[in-house]
């Protein structure tokens, strides 16, 4: 079965990473992943939450949010106090996976927020936050490391995220909307470039899915965000 954009089963969408997209953030990238466009920013700020008082030791969170026209009809924007479900959900996946990169100690009391701001929602807004965040941490990061306020990159990997949705019976490399939407069922995967997982979200929409479904999305993800390692490498190459 061809794709609806005419992309082999395993084959991810046309990325490109803008680093450096805003001015004033510590690290900033725009990713655009086809039609799905993100930009991230990464701010610092030399406090952390209560819980970290006096350990010593940073924290990474992440908030995301969709413009009202990312979408095909208007989403009315997440007001304040009033983060929607699947937003609170979204920002804390983007946070706990670029958190299991990062030496949190080697940070020093420091807290570093990744917004993933939405300028174009056409499927995997989450993994493309994600595998945009783990850029413009980098981009942060070795900014204070030139500054002298690292001594070593407080990065353990890379890390990298994408989906796979099972569509019409073919298991389907980063659906772009349709793909995702008419899904029968949806898989985000999160990984370093150790080879380990860091998060496996399988979620049967329309139809249950057997052990071998999830073992060949499993193997063909990891093709996929392999793929993303390189084009993260070469964002952040000549920097
Ligand atoms: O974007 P991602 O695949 O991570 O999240 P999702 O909740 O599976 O949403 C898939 C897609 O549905 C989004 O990328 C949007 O294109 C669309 N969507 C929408 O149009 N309006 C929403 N409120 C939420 C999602």
């Amino acid at each position: 079965m061809p794709r609806l954009d005419g992309r082999a089963l395993d084959q991810l969408r046309p990325i490109k990473i803008t680093a450096g997209f805003q001015t004033y953030a510590e690290g900033s990238v725009l990713i655009e992943q086809g039609n799905t466009r993100v930009v991230v920013s990464v701010t610092m700020e030399d406090r952390v939450p209560p819980f970290l008082k006096n350990s010593g030791t940073g924290w990474v969170t992440a908030e995301y949010a969709m413009l009202p026209r990312s979408t095909s009809t208007r989403t009315p924007r997440d007001s304040a106090g009033k983060i929607s479900g699947r937003s609170q959900e979204i920002q804390r996946l983007v946070g706990r996976s670029l958190r299991a990169v990062t030496d949190l100690a080697a940070l020093g009391e420091r807290s570093f927020t990744v917004d993933c701001d939405v300028l174009q929602a056409d499927a995997g807004t989450r993994t493309a936050s994600i595998t945009g965040g783990y850029v413009a941490l980098y981009l942060a990061f070795s900014k204070l490391h030139r500054l002298g306020i690292f001594k070593n990159m407080p990065l353990r990997s890379q890390v990298a995220a994408v989906s796979v949705s099972v569509y019409k019976g073919n298991i389907l490399l980063d659906p772009a909307f349709e793909e995702d939407c008419n899904a029968e069922s949806d898989f985000n995967l999160v990984m370093n470039s150790r080879g380990e997982f860091i998060e496996v979200q399988g979620t049967a929409e329309k139809k249950a899915y057997a052990k071998e479904t999830l073992e060949a999305v499993i193997a063909m993800g990891e093709k996929g965000i392999r793929q993303l390692f390189e084009i993260q490498a070469a964002a952040i190459k000549g920097l």
